[in-house]
């Protein structure tokens, strides 16, 4: 099975890898004194998300804040699903989230705080891709490309292969009918039915 960034070179071969490389490294230079604190103190999360690729080290926090703060009202969402720049249109406006404040707290789930906007803006932008110019960007997950290159079996299995419950429309809701561990941010174990196409 190739592994995920694979996936993604194989449709999108004039992304250097490099340039992943590099934005990675720059990430990392970027912690200032008062992030390195921030990260310090942050709550233990539980360790080992098992999701998609692994992350460099320094970056396994962000992804847990992620995960923690992204993935309470809906499961999170790989960013290598949406474009940098609808993500950074959807980091920078969370007072109007789809009609949810995330500056407020709803019940057990804390207001969203700049440290972790901050947080997670590293690794969304570590770990998602730019958009073409000029390109529109999607609103939902299911009408973006990347989300669409990196599901080349579900678009045609999910009327063909028997014992495949394909639901009627991809949202944060649905991921979970053949992603059974989406909510421990786990792309990667499937619902039964899938290995029979794959
Ligand atoms: C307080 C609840 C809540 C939290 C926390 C939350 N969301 Fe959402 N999110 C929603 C709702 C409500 C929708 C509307 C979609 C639906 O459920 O049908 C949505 C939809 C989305 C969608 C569009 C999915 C699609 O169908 O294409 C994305 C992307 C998204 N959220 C990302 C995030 C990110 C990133 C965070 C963390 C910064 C986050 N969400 C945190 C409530 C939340
Ligand atoms: C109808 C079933 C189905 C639905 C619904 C679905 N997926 Fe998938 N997903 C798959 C399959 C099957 C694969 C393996 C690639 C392929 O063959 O299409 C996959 C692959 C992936 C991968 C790549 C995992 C890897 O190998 O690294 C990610 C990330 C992902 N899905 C996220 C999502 C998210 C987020 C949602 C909801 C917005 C979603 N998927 C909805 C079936 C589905």
């Amino acid at each position: 099975m190739l592994n995920f960034l694979q996936k993604l070179q194989q449709w999108g071969r004039r992304f250097s890898p490099w340039k992943t490389v590099g934005l990675l490294l720059l990430g990392g230079m970027a912690i200032g004194f008062g992030l390195a604190i921030a990260l310090q103190t942050a709550p233990a999360l539980a360790q080992g998300v098992k999701a998609l690729d692994p992350v460099p080290p320094e970056f396994t926090l962000r992804q847990q804040v992620y995960v923690e703060r992204c993935g309470s009202c809906h499961v999170a969402i790989p960013p290598a699903l949406l474009p940098r720049e609808r993500w950074e249109e959807l980091i920078q406006r969370p007072e109007q989230h789809f009609g949810v404040n995330l500056r407020q707290s709803h019940g057990d789930i804390r207001a969203l705080s700049n440290i972790d906007i901050r947080l997670m803006w590293d690794y969304i932008r570590a770990t998602s891709r730019n958009a073409q110019i000029r390109e529109t960007l999607p609103t939902q997950v299911s009408s973006s490309r990347f989300f669409r290159a990196l599901h080349p079996k579900v678009a045609e299995s999910c009327r063909t292969l028997a014992g495949i419950n394909c639901p009627d429309r991809i949202t944060v809701q649905t991921c979970s009918v053949c992603h059974p561990q989406a909510s421990d941010y786990d792309y990667r174990t499937l619902a039964p039915g899938w290995e029979l196409g794959l």
